[in-house]
């Protein structure tokens, strides 16, 4: 247990009003290392609501997609959730046997990945895949389940699907790759999708159509939309609310415009000036954040961010005590800063 799980209740990722569809509290995962186990997320809390897009975002191996597969039960043997709850609805996914997850997943929350192709059998037509999605949660004919599968892909934007339906993934662009595997994710019609870096393969004008297709299918059927991305632009322009991973904790949780114009965490906003994001002037300098991110088996006895902390200056606080997630100066904007306060001014359209 770390100092952060004094701060549990009742509802630490502090959705907006209507509830959470999915509310994670305080999950933890381990996988074995050399020297004994080592916790690749750390207590983590967040919740998302239905019609809600939440961002999560976070230099490459800071717990983003470890966090969400531990949420499905997805999580790779040897590796396994050591605590906390993951509420779908109500119903503590972690707690539930193997078959009723797997009947859940698909049903009522729904995952796709960045690479199309790894979703996505080589040896089976398009249709095929959509079919069996289908058929495997609902009694559905054959016949109505392909008119079905016709009519997803359609909904993802799929020209000509009488026709296409019947292409063999490697017929399809990447694009449409991405969008069949969206229309099997949301074939039965989930509470929540997450698109882990759903275009970070694909380029700039693909990305932003499926970044479209998304937003459209949360609001026509009120599903929640987790997008985990590398991308300031996409979250800018798509994301309700941010969460900041760092060394598997969450670093700062936030409106996104609480996040982006008064970010209360110095990795925010080394972050932000980091990678080019809507706002970076192209003349503008981006500034690599110095030093390596933390490895997970040799974390800082206090905050994560402590060695590359611009804050820090070798104060004890940071170097000992892991922070826990302190309100802000708004209720619902969290930050794992010792010294937030110090950030009042800063802004990161600079
Ligand atoms: N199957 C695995 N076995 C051991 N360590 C893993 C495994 N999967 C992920 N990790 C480790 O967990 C940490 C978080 O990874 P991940 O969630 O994939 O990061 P992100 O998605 O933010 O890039 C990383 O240090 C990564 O090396
Ligand atoms: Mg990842």
């Amino acid at each position: 247990m770390t100092a952060t799980s004094t701060q549990a209740a009742p509802s630490p990722g502090l959705a907006p009003a209507g509830g959470p569809v999915l509310d994670i509290r305080n999950l933890s995962t381990q996988f074995p290392g050399e020297d004994g186990p080592v916790t690749v997320v750390s207590d983590v809390s967040i919740s998302v609501s239905a019609g809600e897009t939440l961002a999560v975002v976070g230099e490459s191996g800071s717990g983003k997609t470890v966090t969400f597969l531990s949420s499905l039960g997805l999580v790779a043997k040897p590796g396994r959730v050591t605590g906390g709850q993951v509420l779908l609805e109500g119903t503590d996914l972690l707690k539930l046997p193997q078959g009723e997850l797997r009947r859940l997943r698909g049903q009522r929350i729904s995952m796709v990945f960045q690479d199309p192709l790894s979703g996505l059998n080589p040896v089976f037509t398009i249709g095929d895949q959509i079919v069996e999605v289908l058929r495997a949660h609902r009694r559905m004919s054959f016949r109505s389940a392909r008119e079905e599968s016709i009519r997803l892909l359609a909904r993802v934007h799929i020209p000509d699907p009488q026709r296409r339906i019947d292409d063999y993934p490697h017929q399809f662009s990447g694009g449409m790759r991405q969008r069949a595997l969206i229309a099997m994710a949301i074939a039965l019609a989930p509470k929540v999708l997450i698109a882990d870096e759903p275009t970070t393969a694909l380029d700039v004008t693909v990305q932003a159509q499926i970044l479209e297709l998304l937003t459209e299918l949360r609001d026509d059927t009120g599903m929640a939309l987790v997008l985990i991305t590398h991308d300031l632009g996409l979250v800018a322009r798509y994301a309700h609310r941010v969460c900041v991973m760092y060394g598997g904790r969450i670093a700062e949780l936030g409106a996104l415009d609480d996040v982006f114009t008064a970010p209360r965490h110095p990795y925010t906003i080394s972050l932000f000036r980091s990678i080019p994001h809507l706002d970076t002037p192209p003349e503008a300098e981006l500034t690599p954040i110095e030093g390596q991110p933390p490895n997970p088996a040799a974390l800082p006895p206090g905050c994560a961010f402590e060695p590359r902390c611009f804050q820090a200056r070798g104060r004890n606080d940071c170097k000992t005590i892991v922070p826990p997630r302190f309100a802000t100066t708004k209720p619902a904007h969290l930050s794992a800063c010792h010294h937030w306060r110090e950030l009042g001014d800063l802004s990161i359209q600079t």
